[in-house]
């Protein structure tokens, strides 16, 4: 009888831990719940944008806020994203966090996570697949209207300064060739030049996102273009600070009253700096912080509550000076703030 009961006892304990080992406590805001495994797959850490976005997941999915995130860095390889994914669907994490590198080639890897019935929530960047049902949501930029907003700020400029009339030769380093970030950012451009008789896109080369890669390719457009340039239109905070090293170190003035202004994407603490320095007349943001964001979607497929299929983030436009208050873009109007270091202080990244 006793050597039964102490059997009985025995399977209640194991009963019981196996329990607590499935609903692990953390202590966080979890607490009572299971911890949530959440694999992220990251482009790389190509720019000081990406870096800021890599914290913001990192801080939001802590062990202190209830989750196990495993990061991949891809290193801006799409081939290691999708084995950083078979991975993740291998470790049956309960979510799968993907900020793509490009928009295509995803259709067979996201359907072996909808195979494996794990939700799929891209980040950032777009991505470009047969079936909308092998995602679940999509947070992240309107990079074509940040492509428009920073068309419709050079107009604008142009005229308050008389040289709308006056021929406007621009080079455009691009970012990785494919990406949402690129493809819009682009498209934007291309788009104005086509409305706007007196512009002329000299040439057009992808700086990958990076600032050493911005710098090669401004030194090559130097080279072949010259004096030629008046805007360097940069497609994100750290090919500008390359282009600008090129554009310096050659002997050209950069600025308002230089030989060329340089026109940036991301708005970060240092994009800013060289905003309020004059050095770059104007940046657009494209802002980082998607960890709360993703975070929320999680929330609420947890709570078994309906998610936004897309949603896009607001962003602002951030110039030197105040030659222009706002722009229209599609029959909206945005703000343009003037920038100072007093505007900086009060950003997080
Ligand atoms: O996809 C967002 C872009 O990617 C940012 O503009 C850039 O800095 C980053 O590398």
């Amino acid at each position: 009888m006793r050597k039964k009961l102490i059997a009985v006892l025995m399977t209640a304990c194991m009963a019981l831990s196996f329990a607590a080992c499935g609903s692990k406590s953390t202590g966080g805001e979890n607490s009572d719940k299971k911890q949530i495994t959440v694999g992220f797959s990251q482009v790389g850490a190509e720019s000081d944008w990406r870096t800021a976005n890599s914290k913001s997941m990192k801080e939001t999915f802590s062990e202190a806020n209830g989750y196990k995130l495993i990061f991949d860095d891809a290193q801006q390889k799409q081939e290691n994203q999708i084995s950083a994914i078979r991975n993740f669907i291998q470790q049956e994490v309960d979510y799968i966090v993907l900020a793509p590198v490009t928009e295509s080639g995803w259709d067979t890897v996201l359907k072996e996570a909808k195979d494996a019935k794990i939700p799929v929530i891209i980040v950032d960047r777009m991505v470009k697949v047969s079936d909308d049902s092998l995602y679940t949501a999509w947070v992240g930029s309107n990079f074509e209207l940040e492509g428009k907003k920073a068309c419709a700020w050079l107009d604008a400029y142009l005229k308050a300064n008389k040289k709308d009339t006056s021929e406007i030769n621009i080079v455009d380093i691009q970012g990785t060739i494919g990406a949402s970030a690129q493809i819009g950012r682009t498209n934007g451009l291309e788009a104005a030049v086509k409305e706007h008789s007196n512009w002329n896109l000299l040439a057009k080369e992808s700086g990958e996102f990076t600032q050493a890669k911005g710098q090669e390719v401004m030194e090559s457009m130097i080279k072949q273009y010259g004096k030629k340039i008046n805007v360097v239109y940069c497609e994100n905070d750290n090919e500008a600070f390359g282009a600008i090293d090129a554009l310096t170190t050659a002997g050209y003035k950069v600025g308002k009253d230089g030989d060329v202004i340089v026109m940036s994407f991301d708005s970060t603490n240092a994009g800013l700096t060289d905003v309020t320095s004059g050095k770059v007349i104007l940046d657009t943001e494209c802002n980082p912080l998607h960890g709360p964001r993703v975070k929320e979607i999680i929330d609420k497929l947890q709570a078994k509550q309906s998610v936004d299929k897309q949603q896009y983030v607001d962003e602002e436009i951030f110039a030197a000076d105040d030659t222009v208050k706002s722009v229209t873009v599609d029959g909206k109007e945005y703000k343009v703030t003037a920038t100072t270091k007093d505007v900086i202080s009060k950003r997080a990244y």
